[in-house]
């Protein structure tokens, strides 16, 4: 059984595919004859490079693999020239397609060498992260690193398809499935109190990963990023909402490294700290706050800062969370929560106030 979401963006619309044993290639059936390129990395290559090929020959398609090195290092400007090269060699040419196989930074890379090479041929995203699956799989946002930033480059270019096969779960390394589960618990406050209810309800199957369990949650986090993307495509409002956690998160990535601290680790760090603030200025109740902290340890996620790696200063963190780049005139922007289900984005909170909250969180 599959399941499908529609992101809906008029003549950008697609398709979103959640099951098992999925075929990526559906929004290309037809077209025999075209040319792919598979982009992966080399953890991922070996494991499914060639079962995403032997689909796409099935299908009539012409399709040539290849393969960067594992890691956000690869997110970069001699990467993308040497797509460009493969895709050249590959014969790609305007009705030919990259598919990208692989976790977030392969979407990222690979969307962006899509959305530049020939100004731009069709992407298809073949998540097989759980945080690619849920977040940076669908809503086009593509790009690159520059050494002085995350993603300082970069173009809205939406896939024309999605696939996010639950199987390809299984051979996930257990800190970064973790992960994932700070971007779904982020749907639940943001969006879906009910959601967020459900999460408390089987957050021990999904820890064990229950394919049963993880196909509905992964077409829930979905469905509410097709709906949010769909209200704010190129983020000039509510699209942020989707940042909650982010603000402390993206700060702690800087001060960490991308190995020492996965994306998602440092967004559940941050929602602590978010709903902390919460409680602090905008009323959201101790008791939703609580419910919260406790979700993501349960899910054997930090939450705090004595769980990272070195100790890290307010000074630091201050410091690099003003250069954020959704910070303005050095003010740093905040996603808070109201309630479970609801929050309100651009918010700015008193620095003495993120200063104290920051030296005792999490109060539960
Ligand atoms: N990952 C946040 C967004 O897609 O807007």
């Amino acid at each position: 059984m599959s399941r499908t979401v529609h992101v809906d963006l008029g003549e950008r619309s697609y398709e979103i595919h959640i099951g098992s044993d999925l075929l990526p290639g559906g929004a290309l059936a037809g077209e025999a004859g075209i040319r792919a390129l598979i982009v992966s990395d080399s953890h991922v290559d070996p494991l499914y490079g060639a079962r995403c090929e032997a689909v796409l020959r099935r299908q009539g398609i012409e399709p040539r693999r290849t393969v960067v090195p594992a890691g956000e290092a690869s997110k970069e400007l001699p990467q993308v020239q040497r797509l460009y090269e493969a895709a050249l060699d590959a014969g790609l040419d305007r009705r030919s397609v990259i598919v990208a196989l692989g976790g977030g930074m392969i979407g990222d890379l690979a969307g962006f060498v899509a959305a530049t090479y020939l100004r731009g041929v069709r992407f298809v995203q073949v998540p097989t992260s759980l945080l690619a699956m849920v977040d940076s799989s669908v809503g086009g946002k593509t790009g690159i690193n520059l050494p002085r930033g995350k993603n300082l480059v970069g173009a809205f270019y939406q896939p024309v398809e999605v696939t996010a096969d639950m199987s390809v779960l299984e051979s996930l390394p257990p800190r970064e499935y973790r992960s994932g589960l700070a971007e779904v618990v982020k749907y639940g406050v943001i969006w879906d109190a009910e959601f967020f209810a459900d999460l408390e309800a089987k957050a021990e199957g999904l820890l064990g990963r229950e394919a049963s369990l993880l196909e509905g949650v992964v077409t829930r986090c979905c469905e509410i990023k097709a709906e949010v993307v769909g209200l704010d495509e190129r983020e000039s409002g509510v699209r942020a909402v989707l940042n909650f956690g982010h603000t402390l998160a993206h700060a702690l990535e800087t001060r960490f490294g991308y190995r020492d601290l996965l994306h998602g680790e440092a967004i559940a760090v941050g929602m602590a700290f978010a709903a902390e603030l919460s409680v602090a200025v905008k009323g959201f109740s101790r008791e939703d706050g609580n419910r919260l902290i406790r979700l993501l340890r349960r899910l054997e996620l930090p939450v705090s800062l004595s769980e990272l790696k070195e100790p890290v200063t307010w000074d630091t963190v201050r410091d690099l969370m003003r250069s954020d780049k959704k910070a303005r005139q050095s003010v740093p922007r905040f996603v808070l929560a109201e309630r479970l289900g609801s929050v309100i984005f651009g918010c700015t909170v008193p620095e003495e106030v993120q200063q104290s909250v920051f030296a005792s969180f999490p109060r539960e």
